[in-house]
């Protein structure tokens, strides 16, 4: 939940918090709050630089050493060399790093790279170079992956990677570079000068600075590029970036990456919200790239229109962007592609792909701030079952705890929670409590007493515990930087030590940017100090990063370290993909807050975080009805799916808004619980390769230039169009369906659509237009449970989707759901495959999956064929030689209307066999 923005004294807080709680729905973003790039003195001093108007650097004593390439960079500006380090990691990744040299005098101190981000086996997939060539006097290049060199010009310094083969003019054919502009910056740590001023003053806030300025700038440029996508997270209703700055650009603000709890943010500006991924992909129709700067500081990012260097002669094809960060050290990263899914297979290779989530997690999710008491949820629980709909989690918001004190219970309202969670259990539901990182500084709670002993939490500049305030009052912050007090914080989440949890209990960790009401731009100052001597400056924003981390694994340690853990955080960094889920935020209830949701929610999956979505019915404000019903209708199909509510508003559980209206809830949600098969199978992938469960059009047809930058449909998998519905009584609705020469068939009718081209529909109340891809296959489960858990032996539905060569393909994946036997071979991986007449099932089981098998007995109860021209009437089981009939029937069983699919009836083939069936 969002902070009141204010820095008042406590007293005066809690009677504006009262104050904001009763005008809640009225107030709006509190831009002077937040710094602006003016008022941000690195990001001032860079922004307008003119390009190639510093001295520059150059290149000079270039060797071989370490695997890599490593050289010093010289410039008039800086005191010292600075030392470049460049080295190769399998497939097609260039990285690049630049420090100071520290064995030089005066002896200064590190600058931080951020730990723990990287996956630890990444030095085993390094390409040792032994060899560099020069293409021309001047420059050094060597070999990158098949088909891509990097080229670094001396002098002066730029970086390239381009396509070799293509001639000897080393700027040719080029895909990436880095300072072709010349505002490559870096400022060196020194002593201060007399007179010097280093403090920063930002409203009541004074920060120390005690180090002085310590940031770096610097261009990237991508080739072949018609939009650069990614660096959540900001609000923008274009899924593409937009230019901020050049020609035909009003005066903009960079984007900025900088966690914090903005109150009732918009929905439309480059502001940085509550997480930061410093990752940007680019793509035209000739290649994708990418580009990912390891920096947990604050960052300002312009993307430059064509024209931005000189007006005269605007270059089309290449955008260029520009960097800026507050401190830490150059640690980037150079992806080739070529593909799109290319690009986040090797961001993710770096950074890890999304782990696999239990499976009740990827179901519906109820929450509210806050389900009162014991009653409360028993009431909201009996709810979902009297009107037959299905849920899996029930969540509990701050209040459930004794005065703000995490891993307690307030026993008034709570007395009994054991029970509370086996009342649950026994449907096979789940509870989630939250867990947040301010610490209330209270001498009798017993996570304070601990921590303050040992010494555990972030320090203020003078070296004294950080106080700040936040819910509790009074707080302190945990260091989790440190791996010890990680460790430590894991094992609070042990049933011993976390009284009244039971193991179907989940957590999530909210407000870990860190918020902090009294602090500067509602955050931590930057001055604080953490582990080692890191001012929080430099990993801010990572914080919520690592408090995440430390969560998880404390779930993992609950359960052994063999139960897989769910984990939602609002704050999260590069990497958090490995940790659970996240949500955008404290978002509000109307429709422009419902379609920014769409491309916020696109963009984490580009940049590796597969599992998020946005607070259903929007956190602030009473949604109107059918802005509900759509919110539904959409969120069905975010991968993170869950209801959620200000305490201020009114109740909303979907059975509130009459009989008609509880049936378009249910149906939304029943529409993500028939399609939870299909999900789990694009997790799977997701975990395996780090391509995203909800993708851009692009992703997947990377050739088709009318889906660049459309934010209003997505995909689900490659076999699933979404368009949603974000206007009031919208009648008609444009929807764009990508591709060549094929076809999509409506989700519910079965009625077959042309690819290639807009269709203007009319909407209906029922449901947002979806599509399901020609040439596909999608599991389903068509019997309705109270949650996901009792589905397990339900029986599947195959809809079988035919393109004009009357085929098609798709994957079942199905496992236990909540151990990592999995890692060892307990899955079954099926691939269908219809041709020729012929369905056929087989195993996909690369030769390491493992030896530990997975059973089950489950069947495929119905095959719905879409597309089938003169119908056939039987369909002969080969492998047992059975027959069975072939009939006309509806594609989804409840909705009622006229038959337009063929249905395969009760061929009853188990998922776990091969096997082949042929129609005639
Ligand atoms: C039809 O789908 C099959 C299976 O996915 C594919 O191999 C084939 O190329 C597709 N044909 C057309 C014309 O798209």
């Amino acid at each position: 939940m969002a902070s009141p923005v204010t820095q008042a004294p406590p007293l005066l807080l809690l009677l504006l918090l009262f104050v904001f709680l009763l005008t809640s729905s009225i107030s709006a973003w509190k831009k002077d709050e937040f710094r602006n790039c003016n008022q941000t003195p690195f990001c001032k001093r860079a922004r307008f630089r003119k390009p190639h108007s510093l001295p520059p650097f150059t290149v000079s004593d270039v060797s071989l050493s370490d695997g890599g390439l490593s050289a010093r960079l010289v410039s008039s500006e800086v005191p010292r060399p600075l030392l470049l380090h460049l080295s190769v990691y399998h497939g097609g990744i260039l990285r690049l790093k630049i420090d100071e040299d520290s064995s030089t005098d005066p002896p200064s101190r590190q600058r931080f790279q951020v730990p723990d981000v990287l996956l630890s086996d990444l030095n085993d997939r390094r390409l040792w170079l032994s060899r560099l060539s020069s293409s021309s006097p001047g420059f050094s290049s060597f070999y990158l992956a098949d088909g891509f060199e990097a080229v670094l010009r001396h002098d002066p310094f730029e970086l390239s990677i381009r396509r070799t083969g293509s001639g000897s003019d080393p700027t040719q054919d080029r895909i990436l570079s880095l300072n072709s502009h010349g505002l490559f910056d870096f400022e060196q740590l020194r002593s201060k000068n007399d007179g010097e001023e280093w403090e920063e003053r930002f409203r009541s806030h004074t920060d120390s600075r005690p180090y002085g300025p310590q940031s770096i700038t610097l261009d990237v440029s991508f080739y072949d590029a018609d939009f650069v996508y990614g660096i959540p997270e900001h609000a923008s209703t274009s899924l593409a970036l937009r230019p901020t700055r050049g020609p035909g650009v009003d005066d903009s603000e960079p984007y900025r990456l900088f966690n914090l709890d903005v109150f009732e943010y918009i929905h439309e500006s480059p502001f940085g919200l509550y997480g930061s991924i410093p990752f940007m992909i680019s793509h035209g129709e000739r290649s994708s790239a990418g580009f990912f700067w390891l920096n947990s500081a604050e960052m300002q990012i312009d993307v430059l229109a064509p024209g931005w260097d000189d007006p005269e002669s605007p270059v089309n094809g290449r955008i260029d962007t520009l960097w800026m960060s507050e401190a830490g050290i150059v640690d980037a990263f150079f992806f080739v592609g070529p593909g799109p899914k290319d690009v986040i297979r090797q961001y993710t290779s770096l950074t890890g792909t999304p782990s696999m989530p239990p499976e009740f997690a990827i179901a519906y999710h109820q929450c509210r701030w806050n389900y009162r008491d014991e009653e409360d949820v028993a009431a909201v629980d009996a709810g979902f079952d009297e009107h037959d709909i299905p849920y899996d989690v029930l969540w509990l918001d701050i209040e459930h705890t004794d005065g703000k004190r995490y891993f307690t219970w307030d026993r008034t309202l709570f007395p009994t929670p054991e029970e509370m969670q086996k009342k649950l259990a026994d449907k096979g539901r789940k509870m989630v409590t939250i867990v947040d990182p301010h610490i209330k500084r209270d001498d009798s709670y017993f996570i304070h007493k601990e921590a303050t002993e040992k010494g555990y939490y972030v320090k203020d500049a003078s070296g004294k515990d950080y106080d700040g305030w936040c819910w509790p009052g009074s707080s302190s912050y945990l260091d989790m930087l440190n791996p010890e007090i990680r460790e430590w914080w894991a094992e609070k989440f042990s049933l011993e030590n976390y009284k009244g949890s039971t193991p179907t209990l989940y957590i999530w960790n909210d407000m870990n940017e860190p918020s902090v009401f009294n602090g500067p731009e509602v955050t931590m100052p930057r001055d604080a100090v953490h582990y080692g001597g890191v001012e929080h400056r430099e990993v801010h924003n990572a914080n919520g990063y690592f408090f995440h981390m430390a969560t998880a694994n404390g779930l993992l340690k609950r359960g052994g370290g063999k139960v897989r853990p769910f984990v939602l955080s609002r704050a999260f960094f590069a990497g958090s993909q490995r940790y659970g889920a996240v949500w955008t935020g404290d978002n509000s209830a109307d429709w422009d807050q419902l379609r920014v949701s769409v491309p916020m929610t696109v963009t984490l999956g580009l940049t590796g975080i597969a599992f998020s979505g946005a607070d259903v019915g929007g956190f602030f404000g009473n949604p109107e009805t059918e802005l509900l019903v759509r919110w539904y209708q959409v969120g069905a199909y975010y991968p993170f799916f869950r209801g959620h509510a200000h305490h201020d508003t009114k109740r909303r559980e979907p059975w509130l808004f009459g009989e008609r209206n509880t049936a378009l809830m249910r149906e939304a949600i029943r529409t993500r619980y028939s399609l939870l098969p299909y999900y789990y199978t694009l997790f799977r992938e997701a975990s395996v390769s780090g391509v995203p469960v909800m993708r851009p059009l692009w992703l997947e047809f990377p050739d088709d230039k009318e889906a660049y930058n459309n934010a209003d449909a997505f995909m689900i998998g490659s076999s699933l169009l979404v368009q949603g519905i974000y206007e009031e009584k919208q009648k008609t609705v444009s929807v764009y369906l990508p591709g060549k020469k094929q076809s999509w068939y409506n989700l519910k009718s079965g009625v077959a659509f042309a690819a290639g081209m807009t269709h203007k529909l009319e909407v209906s109340e029922d449901g947002i237009p979806s599509f399901q891809r020609a040439g596909t296959i999608i599991p389903r489960r068509d019997r309705f449970r109270r949650s996901s858990s009792q589905m397990v032996n339900d029986p599947y539905t195959l809809v079988i989707a035919l393109n004009s060569s009357l085929a098609a393909e798709g994957d079942l994946y199905v496992d236990d759901g909540k151990s990592y036997d999995f890692e060892q071979g307990a899955y079954i991986h099926r691939r269908f495959i219809f041709y020729n007449g012929k369905l056929s099932s087989s195993s996909i089981r690369p030769s390491n999956a493992g030896e530990k098998k997975f059973s089950s007995d489950c069947v495929i109860e119905r095959i719905i064929f879409l597309g089938l021209p003169n119908g056939p009437k039987r369909a002969l089981i080969e492998t047992e030689n059975r027959e069975t009939d072939i009939e006309p029937g509806p594609l989804v069983l409840r909705s009622g209307s006229s038959p337009r699919a063929l249905v395969v009836r009760k061929p009853n083939l188990r998922i776990a066999d091969d096997w082949t069936l042929k129609i005639f």
